[in-house]
């Protein structure tokens, strides 16, 4: 009995497996007997008959897989969206079932040829609501979606298949009579689970497991209540039995060698239209990319970030220079279902330096604080690279760059001329934000420059690059340190200093001390520990209580440094000290007496503390930003809690240099993604002992030139 149901299928008279396009392929070439294809084809067609009218499409020879007519295309009533195949070991095959759904009265729509699409393996209509399931991400390219909702005037879903085993839709989603949905969710991403979940009800839902799924369970040919598939388990097949459908087994081994089984065998050709808005929200957006885009692996990163976001994209362009040092220069269509995940996709790789195509940009979108200290829900989280927005039909660079803010815009301030001339765009931090004022939101019309432009050619700081030294390297990086330290300090440059107590435990300060006294320090910026721990050492000889010349701990030693920080509180301040002559040498001792300014930002651990101790910590990462303002360099010494806070509020193209002896706090500290932070895993001590005697080194050397 069939229900007005047509099945069209394709015999397997030339049918083989002769290459490998799938994973169930690999291994199989040629291992497939046609005997007894023929026969599990013939059984199949036989079951089908009993429920649907089956048509038959001539196979062709030289074109194996025409067996798979699911392939020919996406029927939906008059309609047909006719497959692009992917792999050219396919292609062959569009003529032929173009010219049998021409002679069967079919409107036939060809897809641009650059797009491939998969035809029913990949789109299944949802049988209650209507709509269209699309999948993506191995054969069919998600622009091909748009088209689909189109032609078809259906809603499309698009689903991404992340399994290449399952490299089909149908190979591991199968929509039922009356809205019950059989599925393998490992198959796809958590977007595509979750918009499953939010489509198809709990109960509706039929999770098969993995072994059901290698079955091709899902690849099965559903009539009214008759579900008829390769092989079933007793579970699913109990299941699907207590849904009110009768599972029809009939083997099809010889086709899983090529990776298909009862559905890829057929294609229905009625497929009544159900009333569905035409919509698909697919995005799409042609980024440009340019800069040293091997080398630094910037492709990569950014092709990864599209289809880990859940996006696709299409090469358009590759530009790659032709010497060593050209940039070269990549075109990319980045397709994402929604706007949501585009937004999410295009946030990270404008991160990565990507700018829209001119013709696509369109202006920043600007959303009013409300509160203040709060931005608004999508604000655009600024990065260490230097930006810009569009504001109007002008770019302007934002001022302040640091990360973690959020980009305000002032539009007109006071004795501006124009409309656009007088915007200013700054990076603010939440906390700065004032209700009424506008602020970036999402990811439209901003472009970060990847190269910060201070970088100058000539400061050849690439042979460190950025990564981190091992104890093998850390003469060669000292070497280039000092030579480096040697020409900011020349030139007028800035170097900034963050420093933990460890500098003071291991023996450092003398070399700390050399370098501030030498002209090589522009400002240290630590916490109430270094301060403390130097004062101690300088006063009392010792650190923790430990005798700094014989390694000794001495007696009632663990009081010292609160004794310390009794005097220097009795004067009021460091520097009040030092005038006093209470404080006659050391690190604080050579910073006050050199006019090299310092901050000492509080934390929970401190004790006292020093009356310099900043304890407002708003206040302290302020008067660290000030300090922090036109570095060129800036040396993190063993100060995991300083350094990173230095990180944060620091945007690129300033030098880092990163000294810890643990190789995971230095990866994190020079983890920036920027080229020009180092990482030296060593002992504090010893470095700074190294690069004084570079220095010295470097001296004798100019001394001697000169
Ligand atoms: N008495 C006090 O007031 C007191 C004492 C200690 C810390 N603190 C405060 O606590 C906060 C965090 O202190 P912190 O910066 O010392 O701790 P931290 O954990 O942020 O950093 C210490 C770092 O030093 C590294 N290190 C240890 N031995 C090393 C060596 N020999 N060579 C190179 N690196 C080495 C560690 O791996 C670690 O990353 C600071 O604000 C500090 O002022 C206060």
């Amino acid at each position: 009995m069939t229900d007005g149901t047509k099945i069209l299928m394709c015999p397997p008279h030339h049918y083989d497996v002769d290459y490998v396009i799938n994973p169930w392929m690999e291994g199989n070439i040629h291992r497939s007997s046609r005997e007894r294809a023929e026969e599990q084809w013939n059984k199949l067609h036989h079951v089908l008959k009993n429920h649907a009218t089956v048509e038959l499409v001539a196979p062709q020879p030289g074109w194996p897989d025409m067996v798979f007519a699911a392939n020919a295309g996406l029927v939906l009533g008059q309609n047909v969206v006719l497959s692009r195949f992917l792999h050219p070991e396919r292609q062959g095959e569009e003529p032929f079932f173009q010219a049998w759904f021409e002679a069967h009265g079919f409107t036939v729509h060809t897809l641009p040829e650059s797009l491939p699409f998969e035809g029913a393996g990949d789109a299944l209509l949802d049988r209650a609501g209507g709509w269209l399931w699309a999948g993506y991400g191995f054969r069919s390219e998600l622009d091909s979606h748009p088209y689909l909702a189109e032609w078809l005037d259906v809603e499309v879903l698009s689903l991404r298949l992340v399994d290449s085993r399952f490299y089909h839709l149908d190979t591991c989603f199968c929509p039922l009579t009356d809205g019950y949905l059989m599925y393998y969710p490992p198959a796809f991403d958590a977007y595509s689970n979750r918009l499953i979940e939010l489509r198809v009800a709990e109960e509706k839902r039929i999770v098969i497991d993995e072994v059901d799924a290698i079955n091709f369970a899902c690849n099965a040919v559903n009539v009214g209540q008759v579900v008829v598939m390769n092989k079933a388990s007793d579970q699913l097949r109990q299941v699907l039995a207590d849904r009110g459908f009768v599972v029809e087994e009939t083997p099809l081994t010889e086709f899983l060698k090529a990776g298909g089984a009862a559905k890829c065998l057929t294609l229905k050709t009625t497929e009544p239209r159900q009333v569905s808005p035409k919509t698909s929200t697919i995005q799409s957006r042609v980024i440009h990319l340019e800069g040293h885009l091997l080398d630094s692996g910037i492709v990569n990163r950014a092709l990864d970030t599209i289809v880990t976001g859940g996006g696709s994209f299409q090469v358009l362009s590759f530009d790659l220079g032709k010497q060593r040092q050209d940039s070269s220069m990549a075109e990319v269509k980045v397709s994402a279902p929604d706007a949501s995940v585009m937004d999410d996709i295009m946030g990270q790789l404008i991160d990565l330096g990507a700018v829209s195509l001119p013709r696509e940009v369109t202006a920043a979108t600007l959303e009013t604080v409300i509160q203040d200290g709060v931005a608004p829900d999508d604000f655009y989280v600024t990065t260490i690279y230097p930006t810009e927005v569009l504001i109007g039909d002008h770019w302007f660079k934002v001022q302040g760059q640091r990360m973690d803010g959020a980009i305000a815009v002032t539009r007109n301030p006071a004795g501006s001329a124009g409309p656009e001339s007088g915007a200013v765009a700054r990076c603010k931090l939440l906390r700065d934000l004032k209700a009424g004022e506008e602020v970036v939101v999402g990811s439209q019309g901003i472009h970060t420059l990847r190269k910060a432009p201070s970088l100058k050619k000539t400061d050849d700081f690439s042979f460190m690059g950025a990564g981190v030294s091992s104890e093998r390297r850390v003469e060669l990086v000292v070497e280039q340190i000092a030579w480096d330290l040697r020409r900011i300090r020349d030139r007028g440059g800035k170097v900034i200093v963050t420093a933990g107590p460890v500098v003071i435990h291991t023996g450092g300060s003398e070399h700390l001390k050399t370098l501030i006294r030498d002209g090589y320090v522009h400002a240290l910026l630590g916490g109430n520990a270094i301060a403390v721990h130097d004062i101690e050492q300088s006063m009392m000889g010792t650190s923790l209580g430990m005798d700094m010349k014989r390694g000794v701990s001495v007696q009632g030693g663990h009081r010292h440094h609160l004794k310390a920080i009794n005097t220097i509180r009795r004067y009021g301040s460091i520097a009040n000290a030092v005038a006093a002559g209470a404080l006659t040498s050391g690190v604080m001792y050579e910073c006050v007496t050199n006019n090299v300014p310092f901050s000492l930002a509080g934390s929970i651990r401190d004790d006292g503390p020093l009356p310099d101790t900043k304890m407002n910590l708003i206040e302290a990462q302020a008067d660290y930003a000030r300090l922090i303002e036109g570095a060129d360099l800036i040396l993190m010494l063993s100060t995991m809690l300083h350094s990173i806070g230095v990180g944060n509020m620091t945007p690129a193209g300033v030098k880092m240099v990163c000294v810890d002896i643990n190789p995971a706090v230095v990866t994190k500290l020079s983890d920036r993604g920027s080229v020009e932070s180092t990482g030296v895993v060593t002992d504090v001590g010893l470095f700074l002992s190294l690069l004084v005697q570079q220095l010295a080194k470097l001296t004798g050397q100019y001394a001697s030139v000169g």
